[in-house]
Formats: structure tokens, C-alpha cells, sequence
């Protein structure tokens, strides 16, 4: 396609929709999603009218990634507030709706522990709701600010790694603005580089088995005019191999207090490849992903999700292919491996990049340092 072609292709992209708003009555109040398990066949908007209804929107990842998860666990508790439920309840439910992501705990505390304060304070219930509406809303807006710094952070980096510009990344789930109040965490990195001019490939996983890099980013690649592939995850491996990767970019669910990271499974192979390849391992989270109370990646808790999930394989652009199950592929009865996420060493990760900004080499200490930059403001 000619240049003018692909801007006028562009130009007709309609925006995304929003990924997560709060509608106030008489819509509301609710909590509006949009629903992340029917992209990119179709655009559609789920309402959560309560707090079992959201916890149902994450366990099946019509609402997911880290830092989303957080923003939607503070609104959840928002919700829980403004329709009279028990918010105790409600954050009890909701923190343990995943496990690993630590940013969904992070989130529902912070707007609970808001909700609690204004009634310790002698604060009426409305109050009180409103009080934690704000926490969620700060969190909104803080995670999209956060978004701009890590894109500009993690430019920097590669500018650095890599001098001459020209990257081929190689990038694993989905980490845009699917997962944000913002950009993204690794994808805004490639789209801050795609933007300067830098960007000479984006390699995309297709990241089995619920195929968020085939389905999402591969979306969110195509509505930002960027140059990309999608790959097999096992084709990675003849990736490096040919030289065709300069650098892996990936985002996190939580990081522990040593540095290890635990992000979408596939991510530690790749980390091992790039290793044995001498190509940089990139990662990039807000620090609401850093979780000090974990101390190592052996006591970070990975999720393990159903067994369909791997023995079936979605039928093509379905309506529902980011929930699992679909066409079976292995014989009845065929038991299935299939934990969410992977951890990677901190030896195997070259830096990690934040809002406040960059580690490198990633150490306990430097994870420290982080979330005390982080404390400060
Ligand atoms: O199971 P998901 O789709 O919620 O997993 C998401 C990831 O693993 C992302 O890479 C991670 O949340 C970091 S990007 C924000």
C-alpha cells in the first residue's frame, strides 16, 4: 500500500473505545467495560452492575491486564459503595478474583482503605463512596501518566541499547492501551519508538493459549499504522536465531522483591533465548506492579486456569475467543497444563522500566529503590 493509502486508512480507523468507564445515573451507577474477550471481531461494551458480575468480567478476561485490573478492582469497590453493598465484602471478593497480577490487589485496597477513612472519619456513606469513586479515578489518571513516562524511559533505554534506531522488537501478550489508563506498559515503549521514527518491526507472539497477541495486539498494532508480524510462539526460537530480534519488550504482573517477574507464560523462554542470543530482555510496568512484600519468584503465585483452555482451540474470530474452549483438538479425557504465567529470574532480565524510572542491573536493591521513588512522588 502506498504512504497516502495507509494514512488514509488510518484516518478512517474510528477511535478505540474506552477500555473501562464509570457511568454515573441514570446509565449508572455501573461500571462499563469494554469486552476484551470478543476483539477483535467485535467492539462491544459489557455492564457490570454489581461486584459479582465484575469479579465474573475478570475470572474470564473480559477485563485483564495487570494495571487495568487494578483500576477496575478500585472502581468495583467505587460500585460496591455507591449501591449500598457490604464494601468489606466486595474487596474480599475482589482481590482474590486472580491471583498474580499483584496491581488488582493494590487497586482494591487503595479505594477500600479511601471508603474506610472518610467513614472512621465521621464521613455519611455518600461520602464515603465518593471518596473511593476519587481513589479509582486517581488511579485512572495516575496509571495513564505513568503510561507516558514508561514510554518515554523505556525510548531512552533502547536509544541507549541500541544506537542507529531501527528496532526489531519482539513483544508477548498484550500490553497497549487494552491493559491501561493509558498507552500500555511495553507496547507504549514500541509505539513511543513506532512514533519517533525508530520502530522497524514489531514481532508479535501470538501468546497461546488464549492468543492476546493474535487478537489484541496484533489489533492495537494494525489501528497504529505500525509495522508488525504475528508469530507462533514457537517460532520464536528461529526468530533469534536468523538475528531478526533486537530486543524483547515485555510487560509484568508483579515483580518481587528480588526482581524476579512473573508475566504472561512464554515470557520466560524467551527471556532464556535472548540470553543465550545476547539480545536485550526488556521489562516494563508501573511500579503498582512491584510487589515488596513477595519475596522472590518462587513465592509469587501463578494462576492456573481451566484445562479447556489448552485442549480446545477458539474458532476463528469467534465471538467469544479470549474465553477459552472452542473446537477440541486433543482426545476426550486429555488432561492439560496451564498456568497463566511464568517467572523469570532477575539475571535473565536486562533492565526494568517504571514511571520513576530505570533499573538496570536488576537487583533487590534496585527494586527498592524503585518503590521508594515510587513512595516519594
Ligand atoms: O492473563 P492476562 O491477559 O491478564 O495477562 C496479561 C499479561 O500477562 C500482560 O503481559 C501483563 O499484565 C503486563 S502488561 C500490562
Amino acid at each position: 500500500m502506498a504512504d497516502q493509502q495507509v494514512h488514509d486508512a488510518l484516518d478512517s480507523v474510528p477511535p478505540q473505545p474506552p477500555v473501562l468507564r464509570w457511568a454515573e445515573p441514570p446509565e449508572g451507577p455501573v461500571l462499563v467495560l469494554l469486552d476484551q474477550r470478543r476483539l477483535p471481531a467485535h467492539e462491544t461494551e459489557l455492564v457490570c452492575t454489581d461486584v459479582p458480575a465484575l469479579v465474573h468480567a475478570i475470572q474470564t478476561l473480559a477485563v485483564r491486564g495487570a494495571p487495568l485490573l487494578g483500576i477496575a478492582g478500585a472502581y468495583g469497590i467505587a460500585l460496591a459503595a455507591a449501591r449500598g453493598y457490604d464494601v468489606v465484602e466486595a474487596a474480599g471478593l475482589l482481590e482474590v478474583a486472580r491471583p498474580t497480577a499483584v496491581n488488582l490487589r493494590y487497586g482494591v485496597r487503595l479505594a477500600a482503605d479511601a471508603h474506610g477513612r472518610a467513614l472512621a472519619g465521621g464521613g455519611t456513606r455518600e461520602q464515603a463512596a465518593a471518596e473511593a469513586l476519587e481513589a479509582a479515578r486517581a488511579l485512572h489518571r495516575a496509571d495513564a501518566d505513568a503510561s507516558r513516562r514508561m514510554a518515554g524511559h523505556g525510548l531512552a533505554l533502547l536509544g541507549e541499547l541500541l544506537p542507529g534506531g531501527g528496532h526489531r522488537i519482539l513483544t508477548h501478550c498484550n500490553s497497549g492501551a487494552l491493559v491501561s489508563g493509558g498507552e500500555g506498559t511495553a507496547f507504549a515503549v514500541a509505539l513511543a519508538a513506532h512514533r519517533a521514527g525508530e520502530l522497524r518491526h514489531l514481532w508479535v507472539d501470538e501468546t497461546r493459549p488464549l492468543l492476546q497477541g493474535a487478537r489484541l495486539t496484533a489489533w492495537e498494532a494494525a489501528r497504529n499504522g505500525m509495522a508488525y508480524s504475528l508469530l507462533a510462539d514457537n517460532a520464536a526460537g528461529s526468530l533469534f536465531a536468523a538475528g531478526e530480534v533486537d530486543a524483547v519488550v515485555i510487560g509484568a504482573d508483579r515483580i518481587a522483591a528480588d526482581g524476579s517477574v512473573a508475566n504472561k507464560v512464554g515470557s520466560y523462554p524467551l527471556a532464556v533465548m535472548a540470553r543465550y542470543h545476547h539480545v536485550p530482555f526488556i521489562v516494563v510496568a508501573p511500579t503498582t506492579t512491584l510487589d515488596p512484600t513477595t519475596a522472590d519468584g518462587a513465592s509469587i503465585e501463578v494462576e492456573q486456569r481451566p484445562g479447556r483452555e489448552v485442549t480446545d482451540v477458539p474458532a476463528p474470530r469467534s465471538a467469544d475467543a479470549g474465553s477459552g474452549g472452542g473446537v477440541p483438538m486433543a482426545p476426550l479425557g486429555t488432561r492439560a497444563y496451564n498456568p497463566a504465567f511464568d517467572v523469570t529470574p532477575p539475571e535473565l532480565v536486562t533492565a526494568v522500566v517504571t514511571e520513576v524510572g530505570v533499573i538496570s542491573p536488576v537487583t533487590g536493591d534496585g527494586i527498592a529503590r524503585l518503590c521508594a521513588g515510587a513512595r516519594d512522588g
